[in-house]
């Protein structure tokens, strides 16, 4: 058998390496062309309004994926900001064109309320203060001046929530418990928002101790893969969030890791005081939650709205996918491959390209979490 568990992560590494950059860009691959879509018919309609010359940065631009996509007339009016020189480096040798500006959230080089609209790409979730980003924002925009955030990937979301989910003695696995394996009718209904949204399944690190126990005691070949998902996680909560990731967002790592689970369930289900009792739960609903408690009335702004954007293209499969796959979809990080599409979007579809070739055969959705906040 395959460990479902196939990339080690050394301990150190943090966001200031740039071989994540490269990992993100991989992760983003398959949908990169369908989230410029979506991001430019979202700046179309929000930030027209902020108007023609009007003084946008970005934050976290990391190597500057955002500018890619954003729409031609908004280039010259950003100024991207990054506070790693490593990032920077990149960020310059990718967008020759632009001067990117080495400043933290923290501490932003722009005078009080001189600032239009401000853009974020997986920018919020990667901070360790958001309350003092957000003050910070307050300070540098005008009144009236946007916020506009996009979520695309869920790792570094993963991350501040793992710590969360650590700190309460509990241990997160993919949700195999949405899998249509475990929910015969899955099959055939589509999985409303909240089910496709919910990642997690989570269960005490106790019970899961005592699971991987058993299954050592027996022999069982899952002993050792479920020892490792445990070890990694008891180490360092942090590693283990990219550990995960990187298994969720290759689509045969992820199939193997969920029929392990599954496996794993039904094995153990019998057994009253082996069973996982895991319940399901969305990184996504719970990092909405807290931008919407953040970007609040007390703090200086108002929310515009918080939703998910969707878009649809019709490709031909790529080696990676699983075969017969006709249906891929990443919703900011949550990955969906399957036989069948899901007949209603997860989100407001704002960009479609119907297929144009007969090979196009697999329905490609991107949905992004878009959060869009005003100053007062
Ligand atoms: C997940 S990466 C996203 C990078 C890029 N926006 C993208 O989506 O490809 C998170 C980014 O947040 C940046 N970051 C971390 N701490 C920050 C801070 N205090 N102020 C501004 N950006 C920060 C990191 O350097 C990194 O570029």
């Amino acid at each position: 058998m395959n460990s479902p568990l196939p990339v080690e992560f050394p301990e150190s590494q943090d966001w200031l390496d740039c071989g994540w950059l490269d990992t993100l860009s991989r992760i983003r691959a398959p949908v990169d062309e369908i989230n410029r879509r979506i991001v430019k018919s979202a700046l179309e309609e929000k930030a027209e309004s902020a108007g023609i010359g009007a003084r946008w940065i970005e934050i976290g631009a990391g190597d500057g994926k955002l500018r890619t996509w954003l729409p031609e007339w908004m280039r010259d009016q950003v100024v991207h900001t990054e506070p790693s020189a490593e990032y920077l480096q990149q960020f310059r040798r990718q967008n020759v064109e632009a001067e990117p500006v080495e400043a933290s959230v923290y501490d932003l080089p722009f005078d009080d309320a001189s600032i239009d609209g401000v853009l974020g790409l997986c920018v919020f979730d990667a901070l360790q203060d958001l309350p003092a980003a957000v003050a910070e924002l307050r300070r540098s925009l005008r009144p009236g001046g946007h916020v506009i955030h996009f979520l695309d990937l869920g790792l570094a979301c993963l991350e501040t929530i793992f710590l969360d989910i650590h700190q309460a003695g509990k241990i997160p696995v993919p949700n195999y418990l949405a899998e249509p394996a475990m929910k015969p009718a899955a099959v055939e209904q589509a999985l409303d928002e909240d089910e496709i949204l919910n990642d997690l399944a989570v269960c005490s690190v106790d019970r899961f101790s005592q699971v991987v126990q058993y299954l050592e005691s027996v022999g069982h070949g899952y002993g050792a893969p479920m020892r490792k998902w445990l070890n990694a996680w008891l180490d360092s909560p942090r590693s283990a969030a990219r550990l995960f990731m990187d298994i969720v967002s290759h689509a045969g790592d992820r199939a193997q890791f969920m029929q392990m689970l599954i496996e794993v369930h039904h094995l153990t289900i019998a057994y009253p005081n082996l069973a996982m009792e895991a319940n399901s739960v969305s990184t996504v609903s719970l990092f909405r939650e807290r931008l919407s408690s953040l970007f609040s009335n007390e703090n200086g702004f108002r929310e515009a709205s918080s939703e998910i954007l969707v878009g649809r293209e019709w490709k031909s499969p790529w080696p990676s996918l699983p075969q017969q796959c006709c249906y891929f979809g990443r919703f900011a990080g949550q990955v969906v491959a399957q036989r069948t599409a899901r007949p209603i979007p997860i989100g407001r579809v704002v960009s479609e390209q119907a297929a144009t070739s007969p090979t196009e055969s697999v329905l490609v959705e991107s949905g992004i979490l878009f959060f869009h906040a005003v100053a007062k």
